[in-house]
């Protein structure tokens, strides 16, 4: 059996994996480009995958009908084509569970370094600039009392609510369905814009959610409010985002993920009401070994007769 890892993963966790077959990791400290993901899959029964692999009908075709399985290392999987994955009789994969605590806990350092202005003051530290403290000075704003909108109820959205009212703020979210009346009250999306204190986005990217956060949505948003994707990047039209926050539409804007990953649009770049992570949601160590972990058992199953742990729903065209 071949088995493909487009990037290297913690090395213990591909032990599993050399049990079963003969494993290839691709040697790039970077995303393998499109020509050479269709290279490296050819013949592949498995493939471990990243998020910002684009596995495509093409990559499926250069598999391969021996393909069994798509891994990717990620909750996400906007990347993957799983109605192709299926056509061509493979299984796709996800690693959902794993990463809920550690995308929860980033949301919230992401929510509470906007309102407070933290980067921003390491910034203004590290320059060398004159400050004091006064009564004044660079002042933030409080989330006990406020109101937190979530879009996207599941697992992580969730854990950022039971968060988020710990800290006394008040939740009210946006889903398809119904959750628990502990975790807050469930409106539309409007009401949610219109009278959030700030909008937390975990819904994953799909069609219906690309630009979802588009220039009527940041207009609808409460003056002073601060919008956080942890999320997909495109649930955001990103140049929208820079017009909101230079006009003064919102206060502010914590992202972690964006619309054309690793590209960040310069007009943020530029704004000091922004903070800007490089896609931490899920790194920690405990939590990059367990979803590399994850996706492996998934290869190691599908591989040896069984079916995944955690497969994908295939949707209906
Ligand atoms: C995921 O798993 O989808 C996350 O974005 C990874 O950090």
């Amino acid at each position: 059996m071949k088995i493909v890892v487009t990037r290297a993963l913690p090395p213990a966790t591909l032990t599993p994996l050399a049990e079963v077959g003969e494993v290839w990791v691709s040697p790039h400290d970077r995303p393998l480009r499109p020509e050479e993901l269709r290279e490296a899959v050819q013949g592949a029964d498995a493939v471990v995958s990243m998020l910002n692999d684009r596995v495509d009908d093409d990559v499926l075709s250069a598999a391969g009908d021996q393909l069994k399985v798509v891994a990717n290392t990620a909750v996400g999987y906007d990347n993957l084509d799983v109605a192709a994955i299926a056509l061509h009789g493979a299984v796709a994969t996800n690693t959902p569970g794993v990463l809920v605590d550690a995308t929860a806990d980033l949301t919230m350092a992401l929510m509470l370094d906007i309102t407070r202005r933290v980067s921003e003051g390491d910034r203004l530290v590290r320059s060398g600039q004159s400050w004091s403290w006064d009564i004044g000075f660079m002042l933030g704003t409080g989330l006990q009392g406020k109101q937190l909108g979530i879009v996207g109820m599941g697992h992580i959205g969730r854990a950022v609510a039971t968060r988020a009212t710990a800290f006394g703020t008040d939740v009210v979210y946006h889903a398809r369905r119904d959750h628990d009346g502990d975790l807050g009250r469930r409106v539309d999306l409007d009401e949610l814009l219109a009278t959030s204190d700030v909008v937390s986005l975990h819904c994953p990217l799909t069609a219906d959610t690309r630009h979802l956060v588009d220039a009527p949505a940041l207009q609808r948003m409460k003056p002073g409010a601060y919008l956080v994707n942890t999320a997909r990047g495109p649930i955001v039209d990103e140049s929208a985002l820079v017009d909101a926050l230079t006009e003064g539409a919102i206060a502010g804007a914590a992202l972690d993920v964006y619309e054309h990953e690793p590209d960040v649009h310069p007009g943020l770049r530029s704004l000091s009401n922004v903070v800007l992570a490089p896609h931490l949601g899920s790194a920690t160590v405990e939590t990059r070994t367990r979803m590399a972990e994850l996706a492996v058992t998934n290869v190691v199953h599908v591989l040896t007769g069984g079916g995944p742990i955690t497969p994908i729903a295939v949707p209906s065209r």
